[in-house]
């Protein structure tokens, strides 16, 4: 496959010869104006793009290319955008490059030189994407399987780290999908325990009246249908660890006998007459309100500091800002390379959808949603309506009304301040709101003022 190259110039002549020109080496897509170039960086994702300054309506001016320039980079700014410039200003080249430009060409074009200037540009940009690619498998590795970046989550990391040397309980807290088990099984695998068993028991998915048994085990006999001595889950974690998932569903009853368990390290099976001394460190995760409970006398007081002597919270995926592109992509890739569709990219609104959805259902969703998209996606590109991020904000679950009022404000306010090039008075007049009322919506929303806003 030739790699693909964007022509941006008014001229069609200049197009035509251009395109004869480097259509051996390679696939060459044409645009005449900015609307135009934009449509196909949309749908062809060129790595490199020629872009010829002088653009209508003022094709005498630079300004139109130079817009064209932001608003490409805008979409894809890894994007190598070679500017060919007849005014052969030295201010205007400045700015260009000032502006993310990758290199300049003066007009009339050499081919030798722009064929050279080419390649590297393609180069560059591949290596850039390997190199992408590279860190985001590197990454993936880091700390026992768990992604992120933001400095939230890479406070968990330095937590778990410091809590696994140690044999203190710990209480996981977060919504559910943000990875608690994950994080036990990290501070599992992060401790000298990790040859040991890592037991994990999930209290919400088994009945009260078998909890006691399932976690104490029972003597041969202790009740009609126990036909012979079991081991129970705890004493099946000795030398690891115990991870008591959904703690907060415990009944009062197990509560007092875990306790016992916790200041002890000794337990006795049900039917049993004998204390068993177990060695296992108990990890505890909950979604639910234990202050609550505790409030409402669900949950002991005194089982709750055991648990927590250290506590663990994991954010929500919506709080950890560039980590939700950066999962997404994770996962992207990986779940297309197991899947084997290989190449697979989002398309900008597929990654603008990605970034404005508020995820209730946190990683566990992404994960789901991305497998789901890499499964029915046709061609090259996921599109926001393969990942069924394609309705209005009203359909999310869990979306309070305060925050798609404000995804769909940031949305429409961004989109008019693109479609009038940051015109303020113009943006405000077509969302029939004023311009004091404009300002206060930007600053409210963080939206950033364009650069050259030309009032
Ligand atoms: N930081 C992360 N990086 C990559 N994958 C993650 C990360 N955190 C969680 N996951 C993945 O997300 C999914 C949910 O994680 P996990 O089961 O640990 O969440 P949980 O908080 O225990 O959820 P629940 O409350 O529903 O039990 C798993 O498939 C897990 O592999
Ligand atoms: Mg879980």
């Amino acid at each position: 496959m030739k790699p693909k190259l964007l022509i941006v110039d008014d001229d069609e002549e200049i197009r035509t010869q251009m395109k004869w020109a480097l259509t051996k080496e390679y696939d060459i897509v044409l645009a005449g104006d900015r609307a135009t170039a934009l449509e196909q960086c949309r749908s062809e994702m060129p790595a490199v793009v020629l872009l010829d300054l002088g653009l209508p309506p003022n094709p005498s001016t630079p300004e139109e290319g130079l817009a064209t320039l932001s608003d490409v980079l805008a979409l894809d700014n890894q994007a190598k955008v070679v500017i060919v410039t007849g005014q052969a200003e030295k201010k205007i080249a400045l700015r260009a490059v000032g502006a993310g430009a990758y290199d300049i060409l003066g007009k009339p074009v050499d081919m030798d030189e722009l064929k050279m200037l080419l390649k590297r540009a393609f180069h560059v940009a591949l290596l850039e994407r390997e190199y992408r690619d590279m860190r985001l498998q590197v990454e993936g590795e880091t700390f026992e399987g768990m992604l992120g970046m933001n400095p939230r989550i890479q406070a968990v990391f330095e937590s778990i780290r410091k809590v696994a040397t140690t044999s203190a309980s710990v209480l996981i807290l977060g919504e559910s999908g943000t990875g608690k088990e994950m994080a036990a099984r990290a501070i599992h695998q992060k401790s000298a325990r990790k040859n040991g068993p890592f037991v994990a028991i999930n209290c919400s998915a088994i009945p009260e009246s078998l909890m006691e048994s399932e976690l104490f085990g029972h003597e041969k006999g202790a009740f009609t249908g126990a036909h012979m001595q079991r081991k129970g889950r705890i004493e099946s974690a000795s030398g690891g660890t115990l991870f008591l998932d959904e703690i907060g569903e415990v009944s009062l009853p197990i509560q007092v006998k875990l306790l016992r368990f916790l200041q002890e390290q000794r337990i006795e099976r049900v039917g049993g007459r004998q204390e068993i001394t177990v060695d296992a460190r108990v990890i505890a995760a909950t979604n639910s309100d234990l202050q609550k409970g505790m409030r409402e006398d669900k949950f002991r007081e005194d089982l709750y500091y055991r648990l927590a002597v250290v506590q663990v919270l994991l954010p929500p995926l919506r709080e950890r800002g560039e980590d939700i592109h950066f999962l997404a992509q994770s996962f992207l890739q990986r779940i297309s390379a197991e899947i084997g569709k290989t190449g697979l990219t989002f398309s900008p609104d597929a990654i603008r959808a990605i970034r404005q959805y508020s995820w209730p259902g946190n990683i566990r969703e992404m994960q789901n949603r991305v497998r789901r998209a890499v499964i029915m996606c046709d061609g090259k590109r996921v599109a926001p309506h393969d990942l069924e991020l394609d309705q209005s904000p009203a359909a999310q679950p869990g979306l309070t009304l305060k925050v798609a009022r404000e995804s769909l404000e940031r949305e429409m306010l961004t989109r008019a301040l693109k479609t009038h090039s940051g015109k303020i008075t113009a943006a405000a007049n077509e969302l029939g709101i004023s311009r004091p009322t404009f300002y206060e919506l930007m600053d409210k929303l963080g939206i950033q003022k364009p650069e050259q806003v030309r009032e």
